[in-house]
Order: structure tokens, then sequence, then C-alpha cells
């Protein structure tokens, strides 16, 4: 297990992170100047349909200004200083990798949120919280690198308020395996891939009920398409963050998608109360 998640780490392990983050947002401005999340959003929403999928997670998870949110395996906090900052709630990130997380902090402080967003360097499998603590959980893209289903989805139970909501959006397994290398993957050994429903199964024996269970893969995959088409990424991309190779494990995803072997599931889960 232990393995596990040091392999993951390796692959998010982003050398010198925060300092490349600098010299790519100085064509925005000087360091001074305050940045908005959609400036930052090609490069801070690390999934599939980036600023699009968060913002229908969120209204889809019914979050709102009193909502307090944690957002597990947060990455740069994009969608966490996006939530923030468009519905007014307050937002812990947890995320293995700790330069993502020196990363996040700096480019929160770049948005002036850092009174609202916080990020702290943990493991999905061993969250920093007491039980009981938090309104809603964001897992965006996460889960397919963590073997332990069981026990992350019983941690998030365990954090979450009895009624509160968890929404999750990831990569699940339909027809095959992906092409590997993919975003969250150099090999098979660091994917921990589910079906849709295995991962419902997983989810509800946590102790929660579905409310909503979207298969996404279409959209996901007419996305892809379109960046396809389009040509040229925008300035500030991943490759940014994951290296100049970001663009084939990005298309190797899209390829998977669109030969079927990969699908997406966006889902809204309810903490039933009584099983904490
Ligand atoms: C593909 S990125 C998604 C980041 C973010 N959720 C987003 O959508 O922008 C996956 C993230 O999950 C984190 N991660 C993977 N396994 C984890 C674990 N066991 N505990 C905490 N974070 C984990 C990685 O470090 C990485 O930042």
């Amino acid at each position: 297990m232990t393995h596990d998640l040091d392999r993951v780490r390796a692959h998010y392990s982003a050398a010198g992170l925060t300092e490349r983050l600098r010299a790519a947002l100085a064509a925005l401005g000087p360091e001074e100047q305050r940045l908005t999340p959609e400036q930052l959003a090609g490069l801070d929403q690390f999934h599939t349909r980036g600023l699009a999928a968060t913002a229908e997670l969120a209204g889809l998870a019914g979050i709102g200004a009193g909502t307090l949110v944690l957002d597990v395996g947060s990455g740069l906090g994009g969608p966490a200083r996006f939530l923030a900052a468009t519905h007014g709630c307050r937002v812990t990130g947890v995320d293995l990798s700790e330069p993502f997380v020196e990363a996040a902090r700096y480019l929160t402080e770049r948005t002036g949120q850092s009174g609202r967003v916080t990020f702290e360097a943990a493991s999905a499998l061993a969250l920093p919280f007491g039980d009981s603590h938090f309104d809603a959980v964001l897992l965006q893209h996460v889960a397919m690198n963590i073997a332990d289903r069981p026990g992350l989805y019983r941690e998030i139970r365990r954090v979450l308020k009895p009624g509160g909501r968890f929404a999750t959006f990831d990569v699940v397994r339909k027809g095959g395996d992906p092409h590997y290398p993919v975003p969250w993957a150099p090999s098979q050994a660091e994917s921990f891939l589910l079906t849709a429903t295995e991962t419902r199964e997983r989810v509800e024996e946590a102790g929660f009920g579905m409310l909503v269970g979207q298969d996404d893969t279409d959209a996901a995959t007419a996305w892809f398409a379109r960046m396809r088409a389009s040509g040229l990424p925008p300035q500030l991309n991943l490759g940014v963050v994951m290296g100049p190779g970001f663009a084939g494990l990005a298309a190797n995803l899209g390829r998977s998608l669109a030969e079927g072997r990969l699908g997406v599931l966006t889902a809204i889960f309810e903490a039933i109360p009584g099983n904490e």
C-alpha cells in the first residue's frame, strides 16, 4: 500500500513547480497583480472538461455560501479557488503531493483568497480532520490513483456530517485498459480503475446513498475531440505543471475514451445519517 502511494507521489513530484508557475504567470502581469481563477484555469483544473466540469459538479452538489467544503486530492487548487470565488464558501484542500500543495498555496496568494481557501499535505486515506466536520467533499479525477477504495470512501464518510454531500467526478473502466501513459499514471502500476457500477457499490458500502449518477463519457470524448481540432493549446496549460510530454498523456486519455476503453462518471452521494 505504501508502495502504491510512493509511486503515485512520484508521478506528481513536479520539482521546482512553484518557480515554474511564477515564470509562466509573468506573461499575465507583474507578481503583485491579482489573478482570477478563470485566468489560471488552463493549468490548475487538472481534469477532463476543466472549469465547466467543476462548475457543474458544484451545482449538482448544491454548494452555497455556507457550505464547508473539503477537496480531496486538490492538486493545484483550481477547483477550490473557483468554488470559493463563485459561491463564497470556505474550502480546504488536501493532496498527497507536497510540491502541489506549495504551488496551490502560492496560486491562492496570487488570487488573494488565502483567507478562505487553505491546503494541507495529507493522504486521502488518513484525512487530518475530526469526524463529521464538512458539509461537502469533492473528489475530482483522484480515485483512479487509489487502490484502497473502501478505505478512501470510509474516510470521506467519516469527515462528512450526516446528510452531507459527496461529489465525485472520475475516470472509470469500461471496455478495456487505457493506452498508457495517461495523465494520472505512467503505467498500470499507479492506476486503479473501477467500473461505474463498482464505484457506486464501493461508495454505498461506506454509508452513502446515490442522489445523482451521470455517464459523462460523451461530453468528455467531445471535449478531447474539440481540443484536438483546435490545434494550439492555451498558453498556460498543464504542460507547465507536468512537463512538455503532457499533451501526449492527454491524447492517450482522449483516445482511450473514444475507443470505449474508459468512461467518465459524475455522481453525487448523501452521507446516510446513523452510519458514522
Ligand atoms: C489528476 S490530479 C486532480 C487534481 C484536482 N482534483 C483537480 O481536479 O484539479 C490528481 C491529484 O490527486 C492527488 N492524489 C493522488 N492520490 C492521492 C492520495 N492518496 N491522497 C491525496 N491526494 C492524492 C495527486 O497528488 C494529484 O494532485
